[in-house]
């Protein structure tokens, strides 16, 4: 349904009504158009059923007509029949029936050049409201509508759109709208007596908004679901614009508030739309929603018209944002953990994954030694200093023994005092690390001016061929006294700590050391081939 109706006025200039017959003469207020060559009846008198003492007459002569249906103008009872009509027969023609005389104006014309009308002789007809219908006007008297084969024309132009609709002498023009303006002719072929004759009438069609009639139309609801909370309390709103007092809130086919205790429809309150249309509206309230409310649908339904429209009330979807929040907040949480987990434990972690089958081999390198163990000699002293026993007791018997490792300490594997530099260099070119240890601070010069820690400084820094491994035995070291190169890899990479007693285990250490040191001595028997 339109918000507004459409007023479909045909516009034009013949008709005829059904008058009653005046005891007037000759006045003529009938006036009847036909196309020369189709055919037109001239009824005397309304519907009168009695000819047997009519009396015609045309420009006031009187005419005998015949009443043989085969002849072109018959008399049949009260009516004149042209089959059909041609240029010469205009004039005026009077019946007389007893005392009444009745009287009408033939024209007959010709339509424009090229065209299917003549725009002086439209049809005029005043569409009531509602759809936009058009009627073939005057045909069912040659033919039967209902079998009638009617051909409609828009401007002399077949008409082919879908929106047009036609049934029996109507045509309907759907959703209307101002472009459908026009002249529209229909053409209606008949046979009679054997002949093929055919009627064409013209209107003028105008689509107007109709001021003075409306349907009523529906504004709200419109068959839509509206979400609410069990246990709220909400007003839905009946609209119809251009209403009548005459609609009602259903479910069921009853009234709400009949089969609802809790609900309440209002009364019906009038007001103006945005547009300045007229609307009357009508509450239903409902103090509570109640599961039995839910996915149910409350109609409201105009009367007349039997339009209706429902709303169907839901529950809310759950709100899943909290849900997400937290989910996300805690996907974070577990993120940081394994992040701060895989800091604290990353050092098992490598050793776990070197021992583990998937870890791969150490590069052939074709090194001999894993590490090379530097650390300040005490050359004329005994071997009892802790850093002595450090390196040449603690370290071989962990890391050799234990774990496989092959080193070069300088004390053990080569004396001091020999001609060593070779030695050294050598030495540490076939090592992996260089893990250097330091003791006691009372030996503030140690490393010093010592070749084979220049040598293997360059060799570590450098070059950077070998990796450096910084031990501490001592809190707390000093470190400005010692040399550049010491205390830029102590703030590179830092140093282990070695905490605790000798006698102690002390598994963070050798772990930490295993973990700087290279993969396990798995191809300890390769560099021995
Ligand atoms: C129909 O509209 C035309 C112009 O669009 C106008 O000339 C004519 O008078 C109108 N007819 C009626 C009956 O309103
Ligand atoms: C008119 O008269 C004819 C016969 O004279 C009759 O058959 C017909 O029913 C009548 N019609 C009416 C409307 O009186
Ligand atoms: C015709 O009219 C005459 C008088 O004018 C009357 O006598 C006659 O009965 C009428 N015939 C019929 C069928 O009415
Ligand atoms: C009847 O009168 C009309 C108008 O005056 C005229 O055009 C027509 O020719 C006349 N017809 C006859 C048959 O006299
Ligand atoms: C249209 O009809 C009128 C009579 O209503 C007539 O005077 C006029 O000549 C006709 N136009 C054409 C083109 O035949
Ligand atoms: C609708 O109403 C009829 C009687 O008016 C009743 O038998 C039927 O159960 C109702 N249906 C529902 C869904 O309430
Ligand atoms: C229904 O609700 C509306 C708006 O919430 C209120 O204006 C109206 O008075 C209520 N009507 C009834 C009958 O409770
Ligand atoms: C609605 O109509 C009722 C009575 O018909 C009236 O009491 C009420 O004030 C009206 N409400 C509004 C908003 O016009």
């Amino acid at each position: 349904m339109h918000p507004f109706a459409f007023l479909v006025i045909l516009s034009g200039l013949a008709t005829y009504k059904a008058q009653l017959c005046r005891n007037e003469d000759v006045k003529c207020d009938e006036v009847q158009y036909v196309l020369n060559g189709e055919p037109i009846r001239l009824p005397c008198c309304g519907n009168i059923n009695d000819s047997s003492n009519i009396t015609w007459f045309k420009n006031g002569s009187h005419i005998p007509f015949n009443s043989d249906p085969q002849s072109r103008i018959h008399q049949n009872r009260n009516v004149l029949w042209f089959f059909p009509a041609s240029l010469e027969d205009a004039g005026w023609y009077t019946c007389v029936l007893g005392d009444v005389t009745y009287c009408t104006r033939l024209i007959v014309f010709e339509n424009e050049k090229g065209l299917c009308y003549n725009r002086s002789t439209l049809f005029s007809n005043r569409q009531p409201s509602g759809a936009t219908k058009i009627i073939c006007p005057y045909v069912w008297d040659y033919v039967d509508i209902s079998k009638a084969q009617i051909k409609w024309l828009k401007e002399c132009q077949p008409l082919q759109n879908d929106k047009y609709y036609a049934l029996a002498d109507a045509l309907t023009i759907q959703n209307a709208v101002k472009q459908d303006e026009g002249l529209y002719t229909c053409v209606v072929q008949f046979e009679y007596s054997g002949t093929e004759y055919s009627l064409t009438r013209t209107m003028d069609v105008n689509i107007t908004v109709a001021a003075a009639s409306h349907v009523p139309f529906m504004r709200n609801p419109r068959n839509t679901i509206e979400k609410v909370e069990l246990g709220s309390a909400i007003s839905l709103r009946c609209e119809v614009i251009y209403g009548d007092k005459n609609f009602m809130w259903t479910y069921n086919d009853s009234a709400v508030d009949e089969v609802y205790d809790s609900v309440k429809t209002g009364y019906f309150n009038s007001s103006m739309t945005e547009d300045r249309e007229p609307m009357v509206y009508r509450y239903l309230n409902f103090s509570e929603i109640k599961e039995e409310h839910y996915n149910k649908k409350f109609y409201c339904e105009i009367l007349d018209t039997m339009t209706k429209a429902y709303v169907m009330l839901q529950r809310p979807d759950p709100n899943l944002q909290p849900f997400l929040i937290a989910f996300f907040v805690s996907l974070i949480f577990v993120i940081i953990n394994i992040v701060i987990a895989i800091k604290i434990f990353k050092t098992d972690i490598v050793l776990w994954y070197r021992s583990s089958c998937f870890a791969g081999k150490n590069k052939k390198d074709g090194k001999l030694y894993d590490a090379y163990i530097m650390y300040p000699k005490s050359l004329s002293e005994t071997t009892s200093k802790p850093i002595d026993v450090f390196v040449l007791k603690v370290l071989p018997e962990v890391l050799e023994k234990q774990f496989s490792y092959r080193l070069f300490i300088f004390g053990r594997d080569v004396l001091p005092g020999e001609a060593v530099s070779d030695v050294v260099d050598e030495a540490i070119s076939q090592s992996r690390r260089l893990v250097i240890v330091l003791g006691s601070t009372q030996s503030k010069n140690y490393l010093k001016d010592d070749f084979e820690q220049q040598i293997a400084m360059y060799d570590a820094l450098i070059r950077n061929k070998i990796k450096v491994i910084l031990v501490e035995l001592e809190k707390g070291m000093e470190y400005s006294n010692m040399p550049e190169s010491i205390q830029y890899i102590k703030q590179m990479q830092g140093a282990i700590r070695w905490k605790g007693d000798f006698m102690q285990s002390n598994t963070k250490f050798w772990k930490h050391m295993r973990y700087y040191m290279p993969r396990a001595a798995a191809l300890r028997h390769q560099n021995s081939e």
